[in-house]
């Protein structure tokens, strides 16, 4: 079974590289000049653990190749949708034109019978009207089938969750789909393994995806508001969350109270889930998303404001020192980052802000040049008078407190994403703050 996968960004790459592991001939097709010139020669353009081996493997076997030319894609018979869905400009809604763009770019191409498999995050509905407009752009020619099945990979781990998904979702037109058989076959091995598949309507797998993420973006505001309550009551909250965590309805996952979420998927993804629910008169169903987002956003905020009163009321003349600004680790994605906007905030505030994050530096530098980038942990807590934890790397839960004392200028730590370990880092003098949790000051003595 040949696989064109349409679209190369983290996902797309990550599902052509996967498809040719498990076996297949796979074209990836991308507009992206220099995108696809740095993957045909054997490069991930972005950071993602255990992707690169697996892209070369497949190439150097011949199974992979990547073009710009999307009419290469009409050789094989299984088509994945794999481009970007961000939020339109000026509404909440996301702008699904690069979904109907690459199909009214191949289907012209196509001859016999065809699956296309979106994979892209969609607002429910957008399969059917896609099906309407392939049939249209096929005539005669072709048979064109459009099927959904959302993807679930979260970036850093987007390997393991292709071959190794904890569900497969497919939404189909009808029950007695072709689509069904031709999905079985890709995800054969997964299958074999036990993996739940669920089968359902387009709609209704359009919608498993939003709800998903729509859930983990309540799941983290969730806990970040019990944050805000812990600060006023003195509390804390990573007690609070273990404790919750222990009881299996619930769960611990996700429950990290911090700066918050970001990237390319939660924040636009509730915002186009509500704008979608507005659509289809289902107006009141979703404000509580709005409530999630604002929560989320006054993360941001309130740390820039922690870091302020740390530093005696002002940020002028303050070397602030920021560790990570990808969204999250394993990442060099800084696509709506709490981190960086954090960074960039402490900057405009008058503080002069010094950054390191062990992949996201160029995506960063590109957006917001203004800031200071050190070229490592040593130079960025160089002189600093308070150091932020932002993006919770491993290279900075593995700091030595005391060491890490002996390069700053006042040891003052902040950590946005609580996870130091808050009695090391007193015993070696810092004094300690975190968001939703008591601060920490070494005695005078
Ligand atoms: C998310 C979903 O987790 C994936 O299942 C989904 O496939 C993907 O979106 C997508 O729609 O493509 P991802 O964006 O890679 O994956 O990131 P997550 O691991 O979900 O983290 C999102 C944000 O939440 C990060 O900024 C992270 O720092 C934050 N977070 C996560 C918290 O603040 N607290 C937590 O407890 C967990």
């Amino acid at each position: 079974m040949d696989i064109s996968v349409l679209g190369t960004g983290y996902l797309g790459a990550t599902h052509a590289a996967c498809m040719a592991e498990l076996g297949f001939s796979v074209v990836g097709v991308d507009i992206d000049e220099a995108k696809i010139a740095a993957l045909s020669a054997g490069t991930t353009p972005f950071y993602e653990p255990g992707l690169g081996p697996i892209l070369r493997r497949a190439m150097d076997n011949g199974r992979l190749v990547f073009t710009t030319d999307i009419s290469v894609a009409a050789r094989a018979t299984v088509h994945f949708i794999a481009v970007g869905t961000p939020q339109a400009k000026g509404s909440f809604a996301a702008d699904t034109s690069a979904v109907e763009q690459v199909l009214r770019a191949l289907v012209p191409h196509l001859e016999g019978d065809h699956v296309v498999i979106g994979k892209s995050t969609v607002p429910v509905g957008t399969a059917a009207h896609l099906q309407a407009m392939v049939d249209e752009l096929a005539g005669d020619r072709a048979n064109v089938e459009v099927c959904w099945n959302p993807e679930f990979l979260r970036e850093g781990y987007a390997v393991q969750d292709t071959i190794t998904p904890d569900r497969i979702v497919l939404g189909i037109s009808q029950p007695s789909s072709p689509a069904r058989e031709v999905v079985e076959k890709l995800y054969a091995q997964a299958l074999a393994a036990g993996t739940p598949m669920i089968v359902t309507d387009l709609a209704t797998a359009e919608l498993v995806k939003v709800a998903a993420n729509a859930f983990l973006a309540t799941k983290i505001s969730f806990i970040n508001a019990v944050s805000e309550v812990c600060e006023a009551a003195g509390a804390d909250v990573t007690a609070v969350a273990d404790a919750l965590g222990h009881d299996k309805r619930i769960g611990r996952r996700f429950l990290n109270a911090g700066l918050g979420f970001g990237g390319g998927c939660l924040p636009k993804d509730i915002r186009a889930f509500m704008a979608r629910a507005g659509e289809l008169g289902a107006n009141e169903a979703l404000t509580f998303l709005r409530e999630v987002d604002a929560i989320n956003m006054r993360r941001r905020d309130h740390l820039v404001q922690v870091v302020k009163s740390v530093c005696g009321g002002s940020l002028i003349g303050q070397n602030i020192a920021v560790l990570g600004c990808a969204f999250k680790p394993h990442s060099d994605d800084v696509r709506d980052s709490p981190s960086l906007a954090v960074a960039g905030a402490l900057s405009l505030g008058g503080a002069e802000v010094s950054v390191y994050d062990p992949q996201a530096m160029d995506n960063a530098r590109a957006i917001f040049p203004t800031l200071h980038y050190a070229t490592d942990t040593q130079e960025v807590l160089s002189g600093a008078d308070c150091v932020v934890v932002a993006t919770e790397w491993p290279e900075f839960l593995e700091l030595d407190p005391s060491e890490a004392a002996t390069m700053v200028r006042t040891p003052r730590v902040v950590d946005g994403r609580n996870v130091i370990d808050r009695q090391a880092w007193l015993a070696a003098g810092w004094s300690v703050h975190a968001l939703g949790r008591p601060s920490l000051e070494p005695s005078s003595s």
